[in-house]
């Protein structure tokens, strides 16, 4: 069986998604989760974009061991260095080298001729594979390049020393049988095309990412660069859920197989869910929480009576138990870890016995707790476990509200370990709450997105807040869950503010290092 690589960006291309922010501790969490998962590559950003950046793709290839680790890098100097100084010290280490192709872009952006674009490119590739074998070179916008001179752009640099050659569908534009053409076409035409892996690189303008990316496979790609949930730039890229479920479950018209684990694909898509607050569509094939749902009575009793009738894949083969309700308070912790360890949660680094005190809280304030609050809990502890250590952090709330009255709020914070007594009011019980935190804590940030959502069925479920808070132009996002959810409004907003803080602390450290 033929073999697809998963190429996974959501630390690159996915945080490009408005609002997607993550910090270092965040891209760390999911980067361990991504080498659960069995990801074959993970791009960890892109070094020489931002100080942030250089520091998450270092310590991403400090920390995996098995997926190639690789930054993007424009064809210029200062940008390949950096990508190269980056991903040293990973145990397999790579760069992602990349220039566009079409004229428009040529023409409009980079105001370069083609022979300029194709100097460019060569040179980057040549400085990069004096330090490292795996270069992967990217055509920015070649499924609107003229595709002779996209095909000679690819044979100079394989020519240089690139081992994977990426078709960029940057713009969303493509059509699957138009992709997968452009891709026989290149196989056969590059000079040296047989000995490079084809990779295919699409976004959602259309809706048609994950149909371009099979189509790809078909015309011979043997790498798909997706994101988890398929988020990024403006309608997201390929979801990596989708594409790897298409291939596993019609793996008789495609012939391929990928290493993905998929049974972790549900914890992971609700952990980077949790870390950036993007919610995942209820509709969302494969990880919403309808995608196995039947609701029409005919759907209920044909399945009952045979699952194959209307299922063609099992939840439990994406990590969505069917048998579902699992523990409750009586549950110890062995029980507890025990259960963690069955739905493949990654506990390593995680600080258990503050884990199981949670556990044991929310089992008090719910009868069940599902699978789904576990991995929510885990998302949480497993951000807290790389090292994060809050300002902030939640003791006590009391919001009183009628219809005759003004909401008020007494709020009890601890701020770096001293507790600090707050009281508020405002338009409803949330506001209230959140004016008390901003005079105790002295932050005040712009709220600009406030959900809540319900993490499972039930009068008792726990209530998932996401609020987004801006902050000189910055934006972090803050999550709670609560099986009440004032406190999980509450909860958010305390952790939308460590974010914050922490952001300032490592800016602080920046200016400190860089000195005056
Ligand atoms: O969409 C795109 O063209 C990209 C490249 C940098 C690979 O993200
Ligand atoms: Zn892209």
């Amino acid at each position: 069986m033929d073999r697809v690589q998963i190429f996974d960006t959501t630390l690159r291309d996915g945080e490009q998604s408005p609002g997607a922010t993550m910090n270092v501790e965040e891209k760390l969490a999911i980067a361990r989760q991504l080498e659960h998962l069995g990801v074959d590559v993970i791009e960890a950003g892109f070094a020489a974009s931002s100080e942030g950046d250089y520091e998450s793709v270092r310590r991403v290839a400090e920390l995996v061991s098995r997926p190639i680790v690789l930054s993007l890098a424009r064809t210029r100097e200062q940008d390949v260095d950096r990508a190269v100084r980056a991903v040293e010290k990973a145990k397999r280490p790579g760069i992602h080298i990349f220039i566009a192709t079409s004229d428009i872009h040529l023409k409009h952006k980079l105001m370069m001729s083609r022979q300029e674009v194709i100097d460019a490119a060569v040179w980057a590739v040549s400085r990069a594979k004096k330090h490292l074998d795996y270069v992967e070179f990217s055509a920015e916008d070649a499924s609107r390049s003229d595709r002779d001179y996209l095909a000679q752009v690819f044979s100079a640099v394989v020519e240089a020393g690139a081992v994977t050659c990426n078709v960029p569908d940057t713009t969303g534009y493509a059509l699957p049988e138009e992709y997968a053409e452009l891709f026989r076409f290149l196989r056969t035409t590059v000079r040296g095309g047989d000995r490079v892996i084809w990779s295919a690189h699409c976004h959602n303008d259309l809706g048609m990412a994950v149909a371009n990316s099979l189509a790809a496979v078909q015309g011979g790609a043997r790498q798909i660069e997706c994101t988890v949930n398929g988020i990024g730039e403006r309608a997201g890229n390929t979801s990596m859920e989708e594409v790897v479920m298409a291939i596993k479950t019609r793996r008789d018209r495609f012939g391929v197989d990928t290493g993905i684990v998929t049974e972790q694909i549900y914890p992971t898509s609700r952990l980077l869910a949790q870390i950036t607050g993007i919610p995942i569509p209820i509709n969302k094939p494969v990880v919403g929480d309808n995608a196995f749902a039947h609701e029409a009575g005919i759907h209920q009793d044909g399945v009952l009576k045979y699952r194959l009738n209307y299922e063609i894949m099992k939840p439990e083969t994406v990590g969505l138990d069917s048998n579902r309700l699992v523990l409750g308070k009586h549950s110890g912790r062995h029980a507890f870890v025990a259960r963690l360890k069955e739905l493949g949660l990654d506990l390593t680094d995680l600080d258990m016995n503050r884990t199981f005190e949670r556990f044991k809280a929310l089992a008090d304030s719910k009868k069940s707790v599902y699978d789904e609050d576990l991995i929510a809990l885990i998302a949480q502890e497993s951000v807290r476990g790389q090292g994060v250590r809050d300002r902030y952090e939640l003791v006590y709330l009391n919001v009183t509200s009628s219809s005759m009255a003004v909401p008020h709020a007494t709020v009890k914070i601890r701020i770096d370990g001293e507790e600090v007594l707050g009281h508020g009011t405002g338009d409803g019980m949330v506001d209230a709450c959140y004016k008390a935190i901003g005079d105790l804590t002295g932050m005040h940030p712009e709220l600009v997105r406030y959900a809540v959502k319900a993490i499972t069925g039930g009068t008792d479920a726990q209530g998932e807040v996401t609020c987004l808070v801006s902050e000189d132009g910055h934006v972090v996002t803050g999550q709670g869950s609560h099986t009440d959810i004032i406190q999980a409004s509450a909860l958010a907003y305390v952790n939308a503010l460590n974010k914050l803080e922490y952001r300032r602390q490592y800016r602080q450290r920046q200016q400190a290092e860089v000195g005056p």
